[in-house]
Formats: structure tokens, sequence, C-alpha cells
């Protein structure tokens, strides 16, 4: 129903069933790349002509629809970056460097746990990581215990696992973290696309997210910082457009959000971050939610019926993603044939290998579904996963 909004469906024949990897883009947000490269190009908060100021309204607009999309206090908490690994990556180096304890999840996505690799921090020297059980969900005693010996830990924990799709309980998670003095950090690459996220609920001190899996242009993300931290949190880069005063004695900076968003910005791409996440409202998550609940049932209907199919997890507690293997058939050979019957999706460990080595295994086959989905394209996935099975079983 929503594939008419979105330009690549009309010009291609594949069934897109990759939206973990990143999503595609609606017609408004493609528009508004062309507009600000034919129309206004120019650069924000520097120069002050018509086409300058214009560019810095619409960027300046943009931050204003993500704060009151995700409900923050303020337009400052919202700070633009290119994506999730750089949202995490600034929060690790300038502020949570100098926490003694990080926990992570056994579910986390590389860019949450090679940061905090090259810290220096491995398991028991600065790392801990919450158990998950044999279906992968997150253990809250485990948790508990980690809090307990590691008091004011700075918790960095994802919302949903790109991997295997399984939602962490943030509100709980976040409540139980504060209750010892930790600071939490949420790592919302796969959220936005899939459930409403509320900083006020959730009560998070960092949330980080991403663009381009948010029906965005790639190279654009944000991290909200809850307002306590804008001060005392530092910029891990800085230059121009950060700055109130500098010679050669020193410098002082600007409040945030600016302070934080050194050089030249990713302007088409956080003007189209606005549009995409104006689209989103129109589209709505009550809309959202009914139709990937109902296509993702489908699909894990339709994949149980295939012969020899192992599944890690339980579906009550997942959204968008959705991974599997096939007793004897590596993971690979599917990913090769199916991409020749114009299916895309993933094979792989996608950036999560520590979860796969502790499942035993190298990898999956991964279905990732957006609200544009719909049942026809679970049955083209079928179809060619059947065939597939029939060539590497004869
Ligand atoms: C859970 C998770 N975290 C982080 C990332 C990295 O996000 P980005 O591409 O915005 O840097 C991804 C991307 O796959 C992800 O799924």
């Amino acid at each position: 129903m929503f594939k008419k909004d979105f330009p690549y469906f009309s010009n291609s024949d594949i069934t897109y069933l990759d939206n973990g990897a990143t999503t595609q883009k609606p017609k408004v947000v493609i528009d508004s790349q062309i507009d600000y490269y034919t129309k206004y190009c120019a650069n924000t908060h520097r120069s002050n002509f018509g086409d300058a100021n214009k560019a810095t309204r619409e960027f300046e607009n943009a931050r204003k629809i993500l704060k009151e999309f995700i409900n923050a206090s303020k337009n400052e908490e919202i700070i633009f970056t290119k994506g999730v690994t750089e949202s995490i990556n600034f929060i690790a180096s300038s502020f949570a460097v100098d926490f003694e304890t990080v926990i992570i999840s056994s579910l986390e996505h590389h860019s949450n746990v090679v940061p905090w690799h090259m810290q220096g921090r491995t398991i028991g020297k600065g790392l801990e990581v919450v158990k998950c059980d044999d279906r992968l969900n997150f253990d809250m005693e485990h948790f508990e215990e980690l809090l307990k010996a590691n008091p004011k830990a700075f918790v960095s924990i994802t919302h949903i696992s790109n991997a295997f799709g399984e939602i962490h309980d943030i509100k709980a998670i976040t409540k139980l973290a504060h209750s010892y003095g930790a600071v939490v950090l949420v790592d919302g690459a796969q959220s936005l696309a899939h459930l409403k996220v509320d900083m006020q609920e959730f009560d998070c001190d960092f949330f980080a997210m991403s663009g381009h899996k948010t029906f965005a242009p790639t190279g654009v993300g944000a991290i909200y910082v809850k307002e306590q931290y804008l001060n005392e949190l530092k910029p891990y880069q800085t230059g121009g457009a950060t700055i109130h005063e500098v010679d050669f004695y020193g410098s002082t900076l600007l409040d945030s959000p600016y302070k934080f968003e050194a050089g030249t910005q990713n302007i088409a791409g956080v003007i189209g971050f606005g549009k995409a996440i104006e689209y989103l409202s129109h589209v709505g998550y009550a809309n959202i939610e009914t139709i990937e609940n109902d296509v993702y049932k489908y699909l894990r209907n339709e994949l149980e019926k295939l012969d020899g199919i192992i599944f890690y997890n339980d579906i009550d507690n997942c959204v968008g993603s959705l991974s599997f293997n096939f007793e004897g058939i590596v993971h690979d050979d599917i990913g090769i044939l199916i991409d020749k019957m114009k299916i895309a999706l993933r094979v792989g460990h996608h950036c999560a290998q520590p979860i796969m080595k502790q499942l035993g295994i190298k990898g999956t086959i991964r279905v990732s579904i957006a609200f544009y989905n719909n049942y026809k394209d679970v049955d083209n996935l079928i179809n060619a996963l059947k065939r597939a099975l029939n060539m590497l079983r004869d």
C-alpha cells in the first residue's frame, strides 16, 4: 500500500527484504535533496544571504521535527551526526571514556562493541556483558548483579537487535540502571522505523539514531543527549562553527548543539532526515505496527513450513528482523542462489559476531521488513527459498 511512495519500487523488480541494513527512501525525501541542491544550496549558520538563511532554517527545522518526534525536552538535546556509529563513538570517547565500567548486552552490533575495545576494555577489564537466555531474552537478574558489582557504570544497550529483531525493554533497563547510579545510552539504530520512542518514557540519557535506517539519506543520524549532560559533555571534534571567540591564546565554544557539530554538516542529509520523519508521522505508528505485525507473523508462519528451518529466538518479542538457518545448509549458499531470484536480504553475521559465536554459528539468513512490505514479498521469498533448498539438497 505504501510502496507507491517509494520510487525504488517502481524502478526495480527486486523483492526488498534488507531494511535492517538500510531502508528505501520516499519521494518526498528524494525531492528534498534535489530541492536543496538545485534551489537553495548554501552553507548553514554562517553567511547571511537569502539562500543561506533558508538552508539554516530548513536545517534547524529538521532538528525541531526530530525533537518533537522522539519527545525530547529541547531542540538543543538533538545533535546531528553521521549515524549511530558516529553517535556511539562520540559519546564513548568524550563522556564514557572516564567510566570505570561499561555494560553492554550480548546482542550488540559491532558499533557498540568495537569502540569499547578501542579504549582497551575487554570482558572483566572495564567491560561487562549482560547474558541472554537460550531464546536470546535479556537477563535482568544478571544485569542487576553487574550493576550491583559496578556502581555508577556506563550502560550502552541496543533497543532492537539488528540480527534477530529482539526488543529490549528500555524503560525497565533504564529504571534499574538509574537506581544504581548508572548512565544509559541506547542504540536506537533499528528503532524509529518500527516503534514509537519517547525520551520522557524511556528516560535514557543518550539515544543514538540512524537516518538511513529511517527512510532518510545515508550519512546522517543524531544523538539525543538529556539536557542535564549537555554542559559536562565535551565535543569530540571541534573547528569551524563550534566557537564563539578564537584567538591564539584560546577558544570559547558555543552552546549546545552547535559546539558539537564541527565543520560543514551533511545539510541535505539533515533536511532529508526531517522530511523522512515528517513522512513517518504521516504514515503513523498505528499503521506501521499493524502492517508489520501482520507481515512478520505471516513470514514466520510460512517459514515454519520449510523443512529443517532453525530459529534462534521467539517471535513474540521481536520486530523488523527475523534470522534463521536450515539444517545442513550454508547460509551463504542460500544468499547466492536467492540473489539470482531477485530477493534482497542479508546472509552473514550482521555485524554481530559475538552473539553468533555464542550460538556456535557463523551467521544466519536475515529477512528484515519495513511497513511497505506485504504478503506478496513474503510469498516471493518463500518460493525462492524452496527453489534454492531443492537445488542445494538435490
Ligand atoms: C543495532 C545497530 N547499531 C548500529 C548500527 C550502525 O548504524 P549506522 O549505519 O547508522 O552507523 C546498525 C547498522 O546496521 C545497527 O543495526
